[in-house]
């Protein structure tokens, strides 16, 4: 086999979504996604139902990636799978029968860390600039709030990170106090496009340096919810755009400050971003905009290269390929997993 023919199947099930995808060198052929839905009604991921969604989703989830690119198990180069970070119940169920397929086939097992793929998810080819190293990647997710310096494929720094809440934990959060449902960060960029972000002001964390704190943000979006609702019960209803509106707008200036200050601090000019709220149409724009004004070179991800799927890992699972960076049967799930480990 020549390097130029190089299959990956990669798995991912480091969260609430099932995923296998098939990759031919850095060009996806097949993406499957399994949302679980059971979530919605308890606001939130219920870990245990998470691994059993896993269970039951993986065999077709992997049937189907394979399937649609009709490409025979036997040509499959090597099965690259998420480690971690994510919920332990979850990342086993992916583990586990990565492992078991791989040795099935008689094929290598390559072990990606989730954070890595949401960065290098920019390196998919889909006809688009890549970044080019160093540059820096904002990694925004329900689980993660990172500004990391890229030195190559397998070399990250992180110069700083939430010290509490994700970001994606604030939008959602903000969301159940809304009475909306689970993951409500999509619903509050939808609601976000009709309203004022100038219609209420919320105040924003002093933290150090490149970290982010998000958790006071969710305390005062619920006091302020709180008083509103006593003066007026339909206060929700009647204000939901404006209240998403504003919201947004401050969790997007939290994030725009710290990348402008990162990037005084490095002086690197090419900034991508990753993970699932780099979906929100906010921060896109916000990006694009400080790009022009200050000649930032941008880099976003198409959508369905935010939210979890297993192409980022897929591609990571092929530069990692072209290194032999192999894992054996002993290898196993891990909760946390630094991006600098
Ligand atoms: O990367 P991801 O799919 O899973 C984790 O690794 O956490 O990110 C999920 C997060 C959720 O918090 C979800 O509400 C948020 O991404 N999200 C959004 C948008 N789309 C997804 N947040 C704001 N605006 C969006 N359009
Ligand atoms: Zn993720």
């Amino acid at each position: 086999m020549t390097k130029s023919n190089v299959y990956i199947l990669a798995i991912e099930s480091s969260c609430d979504d099932t995923s296998a995808a098939v990759l031919e060198n850095d060009k996806v052929l097949s993406n499957v996604v399994a949302n679980q839905e059971v979530h919605k009604q308890y606001g939130g991921v219920v870990p245990e139902l998470a691994s059993r969604a896993h269970l039951q989703n993986i065999v077709p989830v992997v049937d189907n990636a394979l399937k649609k690119v009709g490409i025979p198990k036997e040509k499959i180069s090597a099965i690259a799978f998420t480690q971690g970070p994510g919920l332990m119940g979850s990342l086993l169920v992916g583990t586990s029968f990565a492992k078991s397929l791989a040795m099935g086939l008689g094929v290598p097992l390559i072990e990606v860390n989730h954070m890595q793929g949401h960065i290098l998810a920019h390196f998919i080819d889909e006809g688009n600039p890549k970044p080019e190293f160093p540059f820096l990647a904002m990694t925004i997710s329900g689980g993660h709030t990172q500004i990391v310096k890229v030195n190559n494929f397998f070399s990250m720094e992180i110069l700083g990170e939430t010290l509490d809440d994700a970001v994606g934990e604030a939008f959602d959060k903000t969301a159940k106090i809304l009475g909306l449902p689970y993951p409500g960060g999509p619903l509050i960029d939808k609601y976000a496009k009709e309203g004022n972000p100038k219609a209420f002001s919320f105040s924003k964390p002093q933290t150090e340096g490149l970290n982010f704190s998000f958790s006071g943000l969710k305390t005062a979006v619920l006091y302020f919810i709180q008083k509103k609702t006593q003066e007026n019960p339909n206060f929700i209803a009647e204000n939901l755009a404006d209240i998403c509106a504003s919201v947004q707008h401050t969790i997007v200036e939290i994030l725009m400050k710290k990348l402008q200050k990162a990037v005084k601090q490095t002086g690197i000019k090419q900034i991508a971003i990753g993970g699932g709220v780099s979906a929100n149409s906010g921060i896109r724009n916000a990006l694009l905009t400080l790009g022009e004004k200050y000649g930032w070179k941008t880099y976003i991800p198409e959508f369905q290269y935010c939210t979890d799927n297993a192409a980022m890992v897929g591609i990571v699972g092929y530069y990692k390929f072209l290194e032999n960076q192999f894992t054996d049967q002993q290898t196993t799930a891990k909760a946390r997993l630094s991006l600098e480990s």
